[in-house]
Order: C-alpha cells, then structure tokens, then sequence
C-alpha cells in the first residue's frame, strides 16, 4: 500500500485530498455522504472579520462545463465561526484548514491574530486574497508586495499555524505573485480561484448575475488551472495546492504529475458530494501504475 500523506511547510496531510472553500459549507452540511476520516482535509467557507449579506440573487449560474458563481463572501462572521462552527470542526477526523479574508491588510493580520487566541483545532490557515465577487476589491492577490506583506504579517501574528495563501488566476504573471508569497513565508499556496467571467440573457438584455460578474469555476477551467500550477511549481519556491476544475482521479493524477503537492476539489461537491473520497481510494492504484511508492514520488514529474 503506497504512502498517501503529503508535506506541505509545516503542514502535514494523510493524504492529498482536500475539499475547497465555499464548495463544502461548513462540512456539517456534507456529513451524511462524505467519511471525513478518508479525505487529506477539509477547507470551510470563507469568514470575514464582520458578518457579510453577499451580492443579490442570483448568485450562481451554469456555463458549458461550468459554472459562475458571485455569492460575495455571504458569512457570519469571525466569532461566530469561533463559536459556532470550530467546535464541531475541531472534532471532524481530518486536517481542517480554515479560510479567512479580511477587507483591508490590518484586518487580514487582526483576524489571524484573533484564530491563533481562540486556540486549536486548526491544521492550517488559508488567506483568501483572491474572492473576485466583492465590490471595494478583496483581489489582493494581483500585487506582489501586498501579497509579500499580508502573509508575512499574518505569519508574525499567528507563528504556530501554517499559512496557505490562496491566489487569483485573474493576473498577468501568477508565478511573481506565488514567489512573493513564498517570501512572505507561505508554507504553500493554493492555486486557483475562481476566473472572472459574464453570463447573458439577451431577450432581456440582462447580465445574468445579480452582481453582473462571477467566478468561473468547474472542468471548464481545468487547463487553465494545469497551467498556472505547473508554472508556479517549476519555480521551486513554494508548495502547490491545486485547485480549479479538479473532480475525477486522473484530474488529480494530472495535477500531481504537473507538480501539484495537494489537491482540492470544487465545484464537483455540488454534483457529486463523494469525489473526494472516490478519487482517494483510487489513488493507491494510479500511483502504483506509475511504479510510485509515495505520492511525492510522482509530484512534478512532467516530462517536457
Ligand atoms: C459557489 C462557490 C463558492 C466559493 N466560495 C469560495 C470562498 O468562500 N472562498 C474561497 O477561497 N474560494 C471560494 N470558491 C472558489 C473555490 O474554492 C475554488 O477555488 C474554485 O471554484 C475553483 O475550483 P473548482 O473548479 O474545483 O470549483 C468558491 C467557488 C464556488 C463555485
């Protein structure tokens, strides 16, 4: 039996396999069809430092092989996540990763401050600096020196808990962003959100959307997401968690192979709840059919 776990920096995984933010509530939701206990990780919704309405309906709507999304960071909030959902979280038999953005950079740094108070029960925590859908721009993830600042802030606020820093594909060079991050002292970052796009109706000559744009998400934007995380992995520099278009065993293969160390799974919770803990049981075969022993052992290993 191969060895499924996976290092990231300082953060630990039994297996590769996590389920991405905003796919997954707040895992409740997902306890009847998913084994926890089987999955590398679990990654809950985004929280905001106050509680957050999100954008008016609608919220989502289905492309070709896709989807847009614009829910706006709809959540209740910091310390009702404290109170409320990390007590349940903290008892799930997998790595919990939790996701938070803040409006500003003093508020991403006061947040990971306020997680490490409030104590255990995290493996690690994911900046959103990406969320493409809220207005005043929470895309902090477009600048290199911000991004460098924010996760070094958020490192020296909260030093015991690895960071991953979430990144946006809607940028023009995602590898200079990966590498500040990586000088930031991310222990990996996941890549990518979502890409901004449009929906239509023309009998009515209206966006679809009630916030007019969103996020494309879902096999659509597979090779997309193939191509910033071999890019940002041929750097070197920093871990990668792959996200984008990711629900099928060979979209995992694929993604370990181009140099992915961990992978999530998106938008294919919403249509199929157990392809996470599919794709595991299935990837002691695929390594083995690769002659691999571990799952670093056919990380990055593209021939080009
Ligand atoms: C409905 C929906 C809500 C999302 N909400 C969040 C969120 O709150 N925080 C976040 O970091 N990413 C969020 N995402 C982005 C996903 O975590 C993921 O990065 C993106 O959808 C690409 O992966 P996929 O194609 O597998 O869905 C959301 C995606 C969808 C479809």
């Amino acid at each position: 039996m191969p060895d499924l776990s996976v290092t990231l920096g300082r953060l630990t995984l039994r297996n590769p396999v996590l389920v991405a933010s905003g796919t997954f509530g707040y895992a409740r939701e997902m306890a009847p069809f998913v084994d926890f206990a089987r999955l590398g990780g679990v990654i809950p919704k985004t929280v905001t430092a106050a509680p957050r309405a999100g954008n008016p309906p609608p919220r989502t709507v289905e492309t070709a092989s896709g989807m847009l999304n614009a829910i706006g960071l709809d959540n209740d909030g910091l310390e009702h996540f404290l109170a409320h959902h990390l007590p349940y979280l903290r008892t799930l038999p997998t790595a919990v990763v939790g996701n938070v953005a803040g409006k500003s950079e003093d508020e991403f740094v006061a947040m990971a401050g306020r997680v490490r108070e409030a104590g255990a029960g995290l493996a690690a925590l994911e900046l959103n600096l990406s969320c493409p859908n809220v207005s005043g721009g929470l895309d902090f993830a477009t600048d290199p020196d911000v991004t460098r600042r924010i996760v070094r802030r958020c490192r020296d606020a909260c030093p015991d808990l690895p960071l991953v820093a979430k990144l946006t594909p809607n940028v023009t060079d995602i590898t200079a962003i990966a590498r500040a991050a990586a000088d930031g002292g991310a222990d990996a970052v996941s890549a990518v959100n979502t890409f901004v796009g449009m929906a239509v109706d023309w009998r009515r000559r209206r966006p679809i959307l009630g916030n007019v744009t969103g996020g494309l998400s879902g096999p659509a934007v597979k090779p997309l997401a193939l191509r910033a995380v071999w890019r940002i992995a041929k750097l070197g520099a920093v871990p990668v968690v792959a996200v984008g278009g990711i629900a099928t065993l060979d979209d995992v293969m694929e993604f370990l192979v181009a140099g992915a160390s961990a992978v999530q799974i998106g938008t294919a919770n919403f249509y199929d709840p157990t392809a996470s803990v599919r794709v595991v049981d299935g990837l002691p075969g695929a390594l083995a059919a690769l002659g691999a022993d571990r799952v670093a052992d056919v990380v990055g290993t593209l021939r080009t």
